[in-house]
């Protein structure tokens, strides 16, 4: 099944079917929606018992459920009780998922419940925009320098997620948050999975057009997944944050590739190598990319050796 994701935030049309502010789960007390998605709400809670600020993040896929009276989860239609239930698990993945990293650019895992016919996952609430935002507000911060900052304890924190065998599946300009004092957060699990996991007709496949590479669309033998198609997502975003546009979607350049390599756009204020290293990235066959997030440091760091020796590019 796909899901073609997107998150806008500030969709006051999220807000009819939230829960109220001031609706409490024991000690948690929502204050604010901050985040919505085809599968969720995101809120900001505070916790009475720690005297901290959480965020609460709830399944709540508004294709299918409405919420009722009392506040629980009501099916649009019944035979929609199957897909609900897919989505339900995969949150519950989720939140199973996130509690085995610990990593300071990963949302750490506080709690799982579940309450009106759905379920809920805490986390700390991390103080800060989404680069997607951060972008759109302040694109005069966004340098080589600026970029490759967050781009380092990023790479780390996927080489984590890849490390133990899972790959995240859905990293966007929207799923990475930078906080207050610039370091940044990759969000959202939800589309994680395990490498070697064999993908039913029931999983749900998240594309993101511009960040999901060819072989995401698909998962038979020739088009095998692996650490390369995150990193395929990662050069993406880092093509949107030096562009302003994401590469075009891959499914398109597999046929025809009219990507413009970013060495022959030559962006002011960014080196040869540097924007080379982001092209491999974004190579259509996964083979032509770095195959790890090491060796795309490695990449990346000999562009920022050569521009220290003072190559002309
Ligand atoms: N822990 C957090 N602290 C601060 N803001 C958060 C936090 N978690 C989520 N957000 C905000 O909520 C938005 C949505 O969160 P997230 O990406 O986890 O869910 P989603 O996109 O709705 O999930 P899905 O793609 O599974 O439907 C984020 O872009 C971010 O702005
Ligand atoms: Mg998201």
């Amino acid at each position: 099944m796909l899901n073609s994701s997107n998150n806008p935030a500030n969709d006051n049309h999220c807000l009819s079917y939230a829960l109220p502010i001031g609706y409490c789960f024991n000690e948690f007390e929502i204050e604010k929606v901050i985040g919505k998605g085809g599968f969720g709400i995101v809120y900001r809670a505070w916790d009475h018992r720690l005297k901290r600020t959480i965020a609460i993040k709830e399944y709540m896929p508004s294709s299918l459920v409405t919420r009722s009276q009392n506040l629980e989860l009501k099916l649009h239609r019944g035979n929609l009780q199957k897909r609900f239930q897919t989505g339900l698990t995969s949150f519950m993945r989720e939140a199973h998922f996130m509690s085995c990293f610990n990593h300071p650019c990963l949302p750490l895992f506080l709690r799982f419940w579940q309450k009106n016919h759905t379920a809920y996952i805490a986390t700390p609430f991390y103080n800060g925009i989404t680069l997607k935002t951060l972008q759109a507000t302040q694109p005069e911060i966004i340098n080589q320098c600026w970029i490759s900052k967050i781009l380092y304890p990023l790479l780390d924190a996927i080489n984590t997620l890849h490390k133990t065998g899972y790959l995240h599946c859905d990293i966007c300009l929207d799923n990475i948050l930078i906080q207050e004092d610039g370091a940044p957060v990759l969000l959202d699990l939800g589309s994680t999975r395990k490498i070697t996991e064999q993908l039913s007709d029931e999983f749900e496949i998240t594309i993101r057009p511009g960040f999901t590479p060819v072989e995401q669309y698909t998962a038979n033998e020739e088009r095998q997944q692996g650490p390369w198609t995150d990193i395929y997502a990662i050069g993406a975003t880092l093509h949107t944050l030096i562009i302003g546009t994401p590469p075009p979607v891959s499914i398109v350049r597999n046929i025809e590739d009219n990507y413009q390599p970013l060495v022959k756009r030559s962006p002011a204020g960014y080196a040869f190598p540097f924007l080379h290293a982001i092209d491999r990235t974004l190579s259509i066959r996964p083979s032509e990319r770095p195959m790890t997030t090491s060796e795309l440091v490695t990449s990346i760091e000999l562009s920022v050796i050569t521009k220290d020796k003072s190559y002309v590019y």
